[in-house]
């Protein structure tokens, strides 16, 4: 593709919501409330052309997101990558992929989102790196026993030959996770064979994170997102052990564990990296933030969100919970009771680049094989677009009135639905592969954002995109939606601007004599939030209309719909 310049926003933002930019904060707890906007980068906005979205194409942008509302952006992985998992395999956390940009152009991003008063949070990959990591070609080099093969797992396989991986271990991405290298050792990868894990009991490897972290700091960060934060330390004792039934990656491999006593996952002793961590964030100001991911179950994951460590968690429990009235109070009140129990505040999270987005999840029937609906092609079963779209609008004004922060994952705030029938020969998640083409992984919710109703990629660059849209992107794109009363771009600005004028305190209280089926619960002095996720028409709550995700009906409020109301 061309060096030809991307596509010029198609109209001006609005003005900036009230809240005065406020460039020099210092405030240490302005993450408790924040609304954080995760940009994927390689699918936000694409500056040079060449189809992968880039630095400069977000700082473009920014003035957007500062009109959207939002406080903070969170940029998932930038860093040197050859993509084997879409930048979550880093081949040098200090530097920034040069198809992506500069650390100059870092450095404008940085500079441009602060004068617009939004903080940067970046991911931090600490679990592994990619295979083209200096440390592991040094490790490959060094051969069997040297001191660079430590940094790693490098282990002899069983077997006469050594032929038979170390253990029966899975990759959460399928298969073994070991993986033979030419002269016959084998390294562990939790995640693809392009991803070797760290040994977090070598001093090099936490050292070396502690530059990162000041290394980002200094140049103005003001947190991070710490990916797999859950999975750093391993119990390595030899022999190593099988896991049998329970080899399978992923968070149902803790099940029939005693908490922190799986090989290699939630371990106690990570926390002590945290502890360690804290430290650095404690010596800027305001201290640098961080916010874990950790698939693990909510009392367990509180731990990593405990003032001394990271100080939140990403609450994944919300984002799993079906759309049902009853699930999702006991989800929000032990998240709450959590959240608070360990000194944090709450998370809320319903998409992100991992999972399939809102606007349809929201509408698969519970139980239902997400996996083989994507191979459906999003057909079996369908989902109607409206309804989904319906009742997203009126997950997210649940979320946004909850206590705490929420996280807003690029394209929701246009309603944007999952591409569930990508054609198999675009696929690029290593997923896909790794399962010998069976689960057809997250593609779907990374499709490059429309920006434009028309052209190439709808305003993501000049040119083509690294993952196809469908047509149907023209309708959802940003200048089909910018003005428009009603759309959900607009539901969202005008959201995030009411939210920030309501909040007041870190608690809710619930209202117990409400229909069946329908959540309404008070915050602070006076914003009243009521959803309702039964199939007919309540009456409203006393209090004044402030903003609903659809219209009422007769002044009724109708199924799958939420309204704020101030007194
Ligand atoms: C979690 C990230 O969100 C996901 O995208 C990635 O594949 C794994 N961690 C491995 O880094």
């Amino acid at each position: 593709m061309t060096d030809r310049p991307t596509a010029p926003d198609p109209r001006p933002p609005h003005p900036a919501p009230d809240a005065t930019p406020d460039l020099s904060s210092r405030d240490p707890d302005w993450w408790r409330q924040a609304v954080v906007y995760q940009i994927y980068p390689r699918s936000f906005a694409d500056a040079d052309g060449d189809g992968l979205g880039d630095l400069r194409g977000i700082t473009r942008r920014l003035t957007r997101l500062s009109a959207l509302g939002v406080d903070a952006l969170w940029l998932s992985p930038f860093y040197p990558s050859e993509l084997a998992d879409g930048g979550y395999d880093v081949a040098d956390p200090r530097d920034v992929d040069p198809r992506l940009g500069t650390l100059d152009d870092f450095d404008a991003l940085v500079r441009e989102a602060h004068r617009l008063g939004l903080k940067v949070i970046v991911d931090i990959v600490p679990n592994h790196t990619s295979h083209q990591h200096v440390w592991f070609q040094e490790a490959l080099r060094a051969g069997p026993g040297s001191p660079a093969r430590d940094r790693y797992v490098f282990r002899d396989g069983r077997g006469a030959s050594g032929e038979l991986p170390p253990t029966d271990w899975q990759s959460v991405f399928g298969g073994s996770a070991w993986q033979r290298v030419p002269d016959g050792q084998w390294y562990l990868h939790l995640f693809a064979a392009e991803q070797p894990d760290l040994n977090w009991d070598h001093p090099d490897v936490r050292e070396d994170f502690r530059t990162t972290l000041r290394f980002w700091s200094d140049r103005g960060v003001d947190g991070f997102r710490i990916d797999v934060a859950h999975a750093l330390t391993k119990d390595l004792e030899e022999p190593l052990r099988d896991l049998g039934d329970h080899a399978a990656g992923g968070e149902a491999a803790l099940v029939d564990f005693a908490p922190g006593t799986h090989p290699f996952y939630d371990r106690d002793e990570t926390h002590e990296i945290y502890r360690d961590w804290r430290k650095i964030f404690d010596t800027y100001t305001p201290p640098r933030t961080a916010v874990a991911e950790a698939w693990v179950p909510g009392a367990r994951r509180a731990l990593y969100a405990r003032p001394d460590e990271l100080g939140q968690a990403f609450n994944f429990e919300y984002l799993e919970a079906v759309w049902d009235a009853d699930e999702l109070r006991q989800v929000i009140t032990d998240s709450l009771a959590t959240a608070q129990a360990a000194g944090a505040s709450a998370t809320w999270v319903l998409s992100n680049h991992d999972v399939i987005r809102h606007a349809s999840r929201l509408m698969l029937p519970p139980g239902t094989d997400t996996n083989a609906w994507l191979l459906s092609g999003g057909k079996a079963p369908a989902v109607d677009p409206e309804a989904g779209l319906r009742r997203a609008r009126a997950a997210t004004l649940l979320m946004l009135a909850l206590p705490g922060s929420a996280y807003v994952y690029q394209g929701e705030e246009l309603g944007l639905p999952e591409v569930a029938d990508l054609p198999t020969s675009v696929l690029q998640d290593p997923i896909w592969e790794q399962t010998g083409r069976v689960r057809k992984g997250r593609d779907g919710c990374r499709v490059p954002l429309p920006w434009t109703t028309t052209g190439p990629s709808y305003g993501f660059g000049a040119n083509g995109a690294w993952l196809p849209q469908p047509p149907s992107f023209a309708a959802y794109s940003v200048e089909a939606q910018d003005g428009v009363e009603g759309s959900t771009l607009e539901l969202y600005r005008t959201a995030l601007r009411l939210r920030r004028k309501l909040i007041d305190g870190e608690t809710l209280k619930w209202a117990e004599d409400t229909p069946e089926g329908v959540l309404q619960f008070d915050r602070g002095d006076g914003w009243r939030c009521v959803t309702n996720l039964s199939a007919a028409p309540v009456p409203l709550p006393p209090g004044e209309v402030a903003l609903t995700s659809a219209p009422l009906e007769d002044g009724h409020l109708p199924p799958d719909t939420t309204a704020w109301l101030t007194r």
